[in-house]
């Protein structure tokens, strides 16, 4: 079977670039960095993906350079393209700046990647380090305005490099290049969804063997395709659901999804009101990763709880998540992977378990995208499988906590730098640090910095470019939100201390009501692949309450989005409204893609 390797240099996306061979019809496998050349000699063509470190550094992951004798194909990504140069015989060297974005690359000849891509392409980028000396034999075939080798050849040996992701959503054109690279490997497509499934299947009864599994569901696609998987190839009474109630859901979202996986037909469904188990435990907390560790042990609590209650001997039942891949790869689940935040399904305990073979997770080598396909071919609802995500933590994640106000000790200096850049690019826009931290993700690493608003008015292109060069160019910064009022501010205050209490959950759950009956209303649900709403302890111009922030973005696979573009008079509609509630002191929009930002706040 044709088979393309992908080397993992544990940036975010080695296993994207495997979701996108897969999407090409073609198999693929992904192996550690260090793997022998003779291992990979059978491949059509090997892939160095992407990763965290620089090629110059001491201890930096490199790959066995004898994969470049073997004659097969070779293409490097970011990273991968950098480590191409490096051991091929060129130079690397940091440029200085970091460049996080949307790029527009000139291309100076149509060959292997670049074949059928014409003059010019978008792209996007993120790096520090640039190449600034090719090896023997390669040639520049695309450059950017600032990265001079941004995508090189070697037509003869057929090795290729580019700087850019081509593997993320960002680049539009990004999979006809990777189907340019498998095309230059010959690979055939080989690979097919049914087959996949039967042998998901099979691997589900390997593992689970004589047990049954207690499911825990949200109500959201993972866990129900997952859910719907299992119960489909061990038996509807091999397979036990529990909804656990965190009193962190969405505005009466326990009886929504106890009704639509009744109306999905779900049998075996449990759920449990835990609501006062999950505010006891996060009482007094602020930390986002502290949150997190505190949600996944407590749904471990209560599931143990409901097991005993069941009289059900823990032995006899494994647990089952609707983990997915990004949740693993977040989590720093490999080798050489940062850890940007901890999934509530990745917590210590949980990976204890999964070393003993307790915990079953059919998806989890998934897409969000390739889950939804999956639920659709074996008969799930269109309606379950099209809702907006939402994270097992719930608002315990969208409901930012601290006990102080939170700003760098040089926040004046830069905030009055930030005001002197957008001046002189006559942006017509002025800008404030707010007093709070927020989890981003940065060069395949954790940030966790202060969002700046900007207020006045400007339209969409000119917003995203400033977001952009914000991001890029302050480094005390990873988010970039505008303010939907047209009033000046004057002033912002932290509100606090602030922690995870009922009330402030109630006034998020509102606030979230009213935005996706608007959605909907509006004809906007479909528009936005998620839309977080998330309240943040800070208030503004004096007025009494704490700010809601939107969070509506585009995406196909979460492992990268773009805030979405409202159309302004319904954003001023939505914002009238969502400030007519009690406790909301004024709105602000996020307009930071991932990277920098991350989807949620947290
Ligand atoms: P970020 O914020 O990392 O989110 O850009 C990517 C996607 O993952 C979801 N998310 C989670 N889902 N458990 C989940 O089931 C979690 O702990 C969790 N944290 C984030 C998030 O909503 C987005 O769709």
């Amino acid at each position: 079977m044709d088979k393309i390797a992908i080397l993992d240099f544990g940036g975010q996306y080695a296993h994207l670039i495997a979701n996108r061979i897969r999407r090409l019809g073609v198999y693929s496998e992904i192996y550690d960095s260090t793997t022998p050349a003779s291992a990979l000699r059978f491949c059509k063509g090997i892939i160095l993906s992407g990763g965290p470190n620089s090629v110059y550094e001491k201890g930096a992951p490199t790959c066995d350079p004898d994969i470049f004798k073997l004659n097969i194909p070779v293409l490097g990504i970011c990273y991968g393209h950098q480590l191409l140069v490096h051991l091929l015989g060129g130079k690397v060297k940091s440029s200085g700046t970091k460049e996080y974005g949307h790029a527009q690359i000139s291309i100076s000849r149509n060959v292997g990647v670049l074949k059928f891509m014409g003059d010019e392409q978008t792209v996007w980028m993120s790096h520090g380090d640039e190449v600034t000396l090719l090896p023997p034999g390669m040639e520049i075939i695309g450059k950017t305005e600032d990265c001079s080798s941004a995508a090189i050849a070697d037509e003869h040996r057929r090795f290729f490099g580019v700087q850019f992701h081509i593997e993320v959503t960002h680049t539009p054109n990004g999979t006809k290049m990777l189907e340019n690279f498998i095309e230059v490997c010959g690979a055939e497509k080989e690979w097919n969804l049914k087959e996949y499934i039967e042998q998901l299947k099979m691997n589900i009864q390997k593992e689970v063997r004589n047990r049954k599994v207690f499911m825990l569901v949200s109500g959201g696609v993972d866990s129900s395709v997952a859910f719907a998987l299992l119960q489909k190839t061990l038996g509807v009474n091999n397979v036990y659901g529990l909804f656990v109630d965190t009193g962190l859901m969405r505005e009466n979202e326990a009886k929504e999804v106890r009704d639509s996986m009744e109306k999905a037909g779900f049998k075996n469904l449990h759920i449990e009101d835990a609501s006062k188990d999950f505010f006891a435990a996060l009482k007094g907390v602020v930390l986002p990763e502290k949150k997190r560790i505190i949600i996944g042990d407590t749904f471990l609590e209560v599931q143990k709880r409901v097991l005993k209650k069941m009289k059900l001997n823990p032995k006899d039942w494994m647990l089952g998540q609707g983990t997915i891949y990004p949740d693993t790869i977040e989590s720093g689940g490999t080798k050489h992977a940062a850890k940007i935040k901890t999934h509530h399904n990745r917590v210590p305990q949980i990976e204890e378990m999964i070393k003993k073979g307790l915990i079953i997770e059919p998806l989890k080598e998934f897409y969000k995208d390739e889950v939804r396909i999956v639920g659709e071919k074996i008969g799930l609802e269109k309606s379950l499988i099209w809702r907006h995500p939402f994270p097992g933590p719930g608002l315990g994640v969208r409901v930012l906590c601290a006990k102080k106000a939170e700003l760098p000790s040089t926040w004046k200096v830069t905030e009055k730098k930030i005001n002197e850049h957008l001046k002189a690019k006559k942006d017509g826009l002025k800008a404030h640090l707010l007093p709070v931290q927020s989890v981003g993700v940065q060069g395949d690493s954790r940030s966790y910095k202060n969002p700046v608003v900007v207020c006045g008015e400007a339209p969409w292109d000119r917003l995203n470019a400033v977001s952009t060069r914000i991001t890029n160019q302050f480094s005390a910064v990873n988010r970039v939100v505008f303010s939907v009022s047209p009033d000046e501010i004057s002033k912002i205050e932290f509100v606090g201390p602030s922690f995870m209490t009922p009330e402030r959950v109630k006034l998020l759950q509102r606030a979230d009501a009213i935005v996706k009956e608007f959605c909907v209303k509006k004809g906007l649900y479909n528009d936005v692949w998620q839309f977080p709403v998330i309240l943040i302890p800070v208030r503004i111009n004096s007025r009494a309450g704490e700010t809601v922030v939107l969070r509506p973005v585009c995406s196909e696979e979460a492992m990268t989005a773009n805030f979405y573009e409202m159309d302004f008079a319904l954003l001023r509609k939505l914002g009238d409204l969502l400030m007519a509630v009690k406790g909301v002191s004024a709105v602000l929009y996020d307009i930071t893609h991932k990277p920098p930002g991350t989807i949620e706040w947290e």
